[in-house]
C-alpha cells in the first residue's frame, strides 16, 4: 500500500496518495479516483441502497464500481489517487464527504453573522416580513429580516422590543429602506435603529447614498486594542445595478462623513476610521424578484458584482472580505444550488415566505400565491416612487391591481391635476378603482398625512399635480392593507409583491406535503431549499467525477425537517 495522508475518517478511512494512476481505467470512460478494500460484506449494489447514501448529504459516500455495477461501500479503507492496493481492490469511481446544508455558502458569511445556514429571509414590507417570520429565522440559524418599510414608527418599535427579547444573542435584522418621498421618515427610522441597538440592517431601494444610510452605519466605529476597526452596526445592501453596488462597497463619501462631522454625528478621528470600510460587507444580488427589481437575469448579475467585489476589495484593501449573495428567482433546490456554485455567499428569499404561516398577511393571499404559475406575475407602478415611474413585480392572477394601477400612472402622465382629468376616467376611477368620490378620497388622504407627514400636504396645497399622486397613491397603499387584512370586498384589487419564484416553487413542491398551505413554515421551507440544494451539489460533484448520476437520486421531495435548535448558536 502506497504512503499516504489521512484526510478523514468516518465510514472508510480514506487515504490520498500522490502515486499517478491513469493508467488503471475503470469500467466507465475515466480513471478510476483510487481503491477500496474491506469486507465484501459492506459492498452494496441494491439501487436503493445507493441512492440511500448518495441522498445523506450528512456522511461521506464512496461508490465504487464492482462488477461493472455501481455500489456504495461502508467500513474498510480508500486510498484515493493510488495505484491497486491490492487484486480485491475496487475501483472507486465517485467520492463525495460530508456535504451538509450548513457547508454551502461561504462560511465568513456564516460566522461573521452568527448564522448556521447561508441563507435569509428578506424584508417584506408593512410588516409581512413579521416578527414571526424573523423569530423562526432566527431560531433556526438563519437570518431573517423585519419589514419595517411602510410601518409608523411606533410599529418599528415595538418589533424591536419583541425581538430584541425574543432573540436576544441570536441573528435578526431590520429593513432600513430608502425613501425619496419621505426623507424624514428614512432619518427618523435610522436613529430608532441607532437609538435601539438594531445592529443589523438590510439596505434597500437606493440609488445612492444618503446620510441616514451613512450615519446607522458609522455609528460608534472605533479602534480596538489591536488597532482593528469595530463597526458595531453592519448593512447588507440589497443592490440590482453596478453603479450603486459600487456606492456599497467603497467607503462612505468624504462630503457625507463631513457632514456626519459637522452636525456632531462622528467626530474627526471616527471619519478618518470610516474611510477605511466598506459601506456594506455584503449585498445582495437582486435578480427578478417580487416587489422592486429590475428584472435583471441572475446569471448575468452575480458575476458582474462578483468582479466588482474583487476589483474594489483589491483598491481599497480591507481587511474585511467583500461578498456577493444571491436573490431574486430562488425557491427551489436547483435554483439555490445554482447561485451557491456561482459563489453566491448567500441567498435570500422573498416571495416564498410571503405564501408562508408565519408571513404578516391574510389567508387568502396565501392560497392566491399557492395556485400561481410561474407566468402569473407582472409589473405594476410602486406606491413609494410613483411619480418616478419605478415598477414593483405583483401577483396578476385573480387580481386586476396591475391594470388599475398603471391606469391611474397614465393619468398621472397626461394630466396636470385632478380636475383636468376627463370625466369619463374620473367616473370610471370613482365607481371601480376608489369605490368613492374622489373627495372622500382626498378627505382620507389629508388625514393621513396630517399625522404622519404634513409637508405633504403644504407641497399639494401649492401643487395640483401632487395632490392628484397623492389620491392615486392612497388607491396604491389601500391595495396593499386590504390584501394583508384579507378584506374579501377587495379581492381584485390586492397588491400582491411576488416574483416568479412562487410559481417555480408551486411547482416543486406539487404533489407534497408542502402543498398544504398550513405546512409551509419559512423554516421548512427553507430547511427544504437548502438540503436539496446540497444534494444536487453532491449530485454535480460525483457527475463531474464521471459517475453517471441517474434521475431518481436528485429526486428530493419536500419533507418535514425539524431545524436544528442550537442553543449554543450566538451571533459573535
Ligand atoms: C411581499 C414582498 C414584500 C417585500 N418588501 C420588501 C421590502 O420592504 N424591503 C426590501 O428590501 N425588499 C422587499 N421585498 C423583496 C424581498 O426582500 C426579496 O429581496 C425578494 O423577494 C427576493 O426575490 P424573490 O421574490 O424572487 O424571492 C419584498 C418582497 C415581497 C415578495
Amino acid at each position: 500500500m502506497p504512503s499516504g495522508t489521512l484526510i478523514h475518517k468516518h465510514r472508510a478511512a480514506v487515504l490520498v496518495s500522490q502515486t499517478d494512476h491513469s493508467s488503471h481505467a475503470s469500467p466507465g470512460s475515466r480513471a478510476p479516483l483510487g481503491f477500496w478494500s474491506g469486507s465484501a460484506s459492506r459492498v452494496d449494489r441494491r439501487e436503493d441502497a445507493v441512492t440511500e447514501a448518495v441522498q445523506d448529504t450528512q456522511r461521506p459516500v464512496i461508490l465504487v464500481s464492482d462488477r461493472g455495477a455501481c455500489a456504495r461501500v461502508t467500513g474498510g479503507t480508500a486510498i484515493l489517487g493510488a495505484g491497486v492496493p491490492d487484486r480485491e481492490a475496487l475501483p472507486i469511481v465517485g467520492y463525495s464527504p460530508a456535504n451538509p446544508p450548513e457547508h454551502l455558502g461561504d462560511p465568513g458569511f456564516l460566522s461573521d453573522h452568527g448564522v448556521r445556514y447561508p441563507y435569509i429571509a428578506g424584508a417584506m414590507a408593512n410588516g409581512i416580513g413579521s416578527t414571526e417570520v424573523v423569530e423562526a429565522m432566527g431560531r433556526a440559524g438563519m437570518l431573517g429580516f423585519f419589514g419595517a418599510a411602510g410601518l409608523p414608527l411606533e410599529a418599528v418599535e415595538a418589533a424591536i422590543d419583541r425581538l430584541s427579547h425574543s432573540l436576544e444573542g441570536r441573528p435578526y435584522g431590520f429593513n432600513l429602506i430608502h425613501s425619496p418621498s419621505e426623507p424624514d421618515l428614512e432619518s427618523a427610522v435610522a436613529d430608532l435603529y441607532i437609538r435601539r441597538g438594531v445592529h443589523l440592517a438590510s439596505a434597500s431601494a437606493y440609488l445612492d447614498l444618503t446620510l441616514p444610510v451613512v450615519r446607522y452605519r458609522v455609528h460608534g466605529i472605533h479602534e480596538d486594542s489591536e488597532g482593528r476597526i469595530v463597526t458595531p452596526n453592519r448593512l447588507i445592501a440589497k443592490v440590482s445595478r453596478l453603479e450603486v453596488a459600487m456606492k456599497f462597497f467603497s467607503p462612505p463619501p468624504e462630503r457625507l462623513l463631513k457632514s456626519l462631522v459637522d452636525t456632531g454625528d462622528i467626530n474627526e478621528e471616527q471619519a478618518r476610521l470610516a474611510k477605511r470600510i466598506p459601506v456594506a460587507q455584503d449585498i445582495t444580488a437582486e435578480a427578478d424578484s417580487g416587489g422592486h427589481t429590475d428584472n435583471q437575469s441572475a446569471l448575468a448579475l452575480i458575476p458582474t458584482l462578483m468582479a466588482l467585489r474583487d476589483q474594489i476589495q483589491t483598491r481599497h484593501g480591507y481587511r474585511q472580505t467583500l461578498r456577493v449573495g444571491a436573490a431574486g428567482g430562488i425557491s427551489t433546490p436547483i435554483s439555490a444550488a445554482a447561485a451557491l456554485s456561482m459563489g453566491a455567499a448567500y441567498i435570500l428569499t422573498g416571495s416564498v415566505n410571503q405564501a408562508c404561516v408565519e408571513a404578516g398577511t391574510s389567508d387568502i393571499v396565501r392560497k392566491m400565491l399557492a395556485d400561481a404559475e410561474q407566468a402569473d406575475v407582472t409589473m405594476a407602478p410602486a406606491a413609494d416612487m410613483f411619480e418616478m415611474g419605478v415598477k414593483v413585480q405583483v401577483l396578476k392572477r385573480g387580481t386586476m391591481f396591475a391594470m388599475r394601477a398603471q391606469k391611474l400612472y397614465e393619468l398621472y402622465r397626461a394630466c396636470d391635476s385632478l380636475e383636468s382629468i376627463p370625466k369619463t376616467d374620473m367616473a370610471a376611477l370613482e365607481k371601480s378603482t376608489f369605490r368613492a368620490p374622489v373627495d372622500v378620497v382626498w378627505t382620507q388622504c389629508r388625514n393621513f398625512f396630517a399625522d404622519r407627514d404634513p409637508s405633504q400636504l403644504e407641497r399639494a396645497a401649492k401643487d395640483p399635480k401632487h395632490k392628484m399622486s397623492l389620491v392615486f397613491r392612497w388607491y396604491l397603499g389601500q391595495s396593499s392593507h386590504w390584501a394583508n387584512a384579507g378584506d374579501p370586498t377587495r379581492i381584485i384589487d390586492y397588491q400582491i409583491w411576488c416574483g416568479p419564484a412562487m410559481g417555480a416553487f408551486n411547482g416543486w413542491v406539487k404533489g407534497s406535503f408542502l402543498e398544504e398551505l398550513e405546512e409551509r413554515s419559512v423554516v421548512t421551507v427553507a430547511l427544504n431549499i437548502l438540503y436539496g440544494a446540497a444534494l444536487l451539489t453532491r449530485i454535480n460533484a460525483l457527475r463531474s467525477q464521471g459517475v453517471q448520476t441517474p434521475r431518481s437520486w436528485s429526486e428530493y421531495w419536500p419533507r418535514p425537517i425539524q431545524p436544528i435548535q442550537d442553543k449554543e448558536l450566538r451571533v459573535q
